[in-house]
């Protein structure tokens, strides 16, 4: 069967953003320690960094790091990670069942962000505390001086404020899991008083108030519609998160779950703007992605310990992904990308061992670093969308999930630097078996010719990185791939994603 897809410079969704390539950074398991921090390690710097984490996250391509939860902020104290490291608490962090040694908290984040050269997007506690603290923590990031938390930044070794755009007031308020839950009236008021003082702060902030934890949430839609109705004025961004799984042997709907992630989008789209309408709000609110991934929930060990015991750094959610899993992320991306134009920041969850692209061994255990399989079309995606994205005309044959009845099999975007002229097009084969041939028409931009045509898939959709074989199923160049008289055609495997780019 065959696909076709039309691109034309003429039909722009909107520019590539660069937040879209956001990740994220929880105190959760060994995301921090033996992650991103871990002094006895070889490779760490000065200040107890992983060298061979950062070469991995700047080869990501990551842009914006959510820290420090997740969960864990909706417990946590800011002030017991700063100053000198002997007189921080030791605390019982209650969403993860772990204890946190605050040895790194959010001076030694700032500093890794610089080094990696990526942007920090703050989370701030509405769960056990609220405005004061919010607002406090604002200070500390951003006034330059001459306040007492100002002052003590300074102390603490940051002369210069962080001057940090980005926060999230609060996160996944409307789980019951969360701690500090709250109903939609609750959470409005808190985050809407949080946004009114921190503004009076920092004007140029930029505000995400929390959306739905998933779009299977009893309260999806009627939680964004009351949050909005009355924070509408004050916040930036409402959020999405969204995780994505193989169920019951499935492969077929897991594979197209980048439709699960479309209609959510549009659904919380289409809330906002209502409120925007009843309200007769002038401004529209976007969306902040700022949790998605792959994530067997499901599987052990995603639950913290129990009873007791209460670990620092336990080794939790270090799912392993499969080829199946890049595909699908590299889709999500996809999805991402076509939301543009009301998707201005996504995160995915997370960056180093829980739920990421990155896995580490701590450094008594050999101490290596490798990409998982998620890690490629992240990367490629990263480096090589840029410009605007183009609204594609994809004709595709189908087939039938039973999550999502009939999809489109090939799924895809286009991005185009106007600067350069070049063209990347996004593509996926989400059939469980079969081939498709595809045809691109480029017509509408004469002289490009084809620079790389990489494809990432493999015999066995259920293979995995590990640390000793990182390297046997990678993207690949796809030697089908030809461009002829302005049509690009060649073949798209089975479970496969593809980027083929054009200068
Ligand atoms: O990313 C893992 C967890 O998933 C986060 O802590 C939470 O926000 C979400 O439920």
């Amino acid at each position: 069967r065959k696909s076709t897809m039309s691109v034309s410079p003429a039909f722009v969704v909107g520019p590539v953003r660069a937040r879209t390539f956001g990740s994220f950074v929880e105190h959760l398991g060994r995301c921090v320690y033996t992650g991103i921090y871990e002094p006895e390690h070889r490779s760490a710097d000065a200040d107890g960094f992983r060298g061979d984490v950062m070469e991995l996250v700047k080869e990501l391509g990551v842009t914006t790091v959510r820290y420090p939860g997740g969960n864990f902020v909706s417990g946590y104290a800011w002030e017991d990670g700063i100053g000198p490291r002997a007189e921080r608490p030791v605390r019982v962090d209650l969403a993860w069942h772990s204890t946190e040694p605050n040895w790194v908290g959010v001076d030694e984040f700032m500093r890794w962000c610089a080094r990696v050269d990526v942007e920090p997007m703050m989370a701030v506690n509405l769960g056990t505390r609220g405005m004061t603290e919010a607002v406090n923590l604002l200070e500390y990031c951003n006034l330059p001086r001459g306040t007492d938390l100002s002052d003590r930044r300074r102390k603490n070794g940051a002369e210069e404020p962080y001057r940090v755009k980005l926060w999230c007031l609060g996160n996944e308020m409307d789980g019951p899991w969360q701690t500090g839950h709250k109903t939609p009236q609750e959470y409005a008021r808190i985050a809407t008083e949080t946004a009114r003082a921190m503004r009076r702060m920092y004007p140029d902030v930029e505000l995400v108030a929390c959306g739905s934890s998933n779009s299977s949430m009893k309260t999806f839609g009627a939680w964004e519609h009351a949050v909005l109705e009355e924070a509408y004025e004050h916040v930036d961004y409402i959020s999405a998160h969204e995780y994505y799984f193989e169920e019951n042997g499935d492969l077929a709907s897991f594979l197209a779950s980048a439709e699960k992630m479309d209609r959510f989008i549009r659904s919380v789209v289409a809330t906002a703007d209502a409120v925007r309408a009843a309200g007769k709000h002038e401004k529209r609110i976007n969306v902040s992605f700022d949790e998605w991934n792959v994530w067997y929930q499901k599987a052990t060990p995603s639950v913290p310990p129990s009873g007791d015991d209460f670990p620092i750094a336990p080794a939790l959610l270090e799912d392993q992904y499969s080829v199946a899993d890049a595909v699908v992320v590299g889709n999500l991306l996809v999805t991402l990308l076509k939301h543009t134009d009301r998707v201005h920041a996504a995160s995915q969850a997370q960056l180093v061992n829980a739920i990421a692209p990155i896995m580490t061994e701590p450094a008594n255990k050999g101490g290596r670093a490798w990409k998982q399989t998620i890690f490629h079309p992240f990367a490629l995606t990263a480096e090589h969308a840029k410009g605007q994205v183009l609204q594609v005309a994809v004709e595709s044959p189908t087939h039938e999930t039973k999550q999502f009845g009939e999809v489109r099999t090939v799924d895809g975007v286009a991005t185009h630097e106007p600067a350069t002229g070049q063209v990347v097009v996004f593509v996926v084969n989400r059939s469980v078996g079969e081939r498709v041939a595809l045809d691109v028409d480029l017509t509408a931009f004469p002289s490009l010719a084809i620079a790389e045509a990489l494809t990432m898939s493999s015999d066995d959709p259920y293979w995995k990185a590990t640390a000793e074989d990182s390297h046997s199923v990678v993207p690949t160049p796809n030697e089908s791939i030809a461009l002829a008289a302005g049509h690009v055609t060649g073949e798209l495997a089975a479970v496969s994603w593809t980027m083929i780019r054009l200068t």
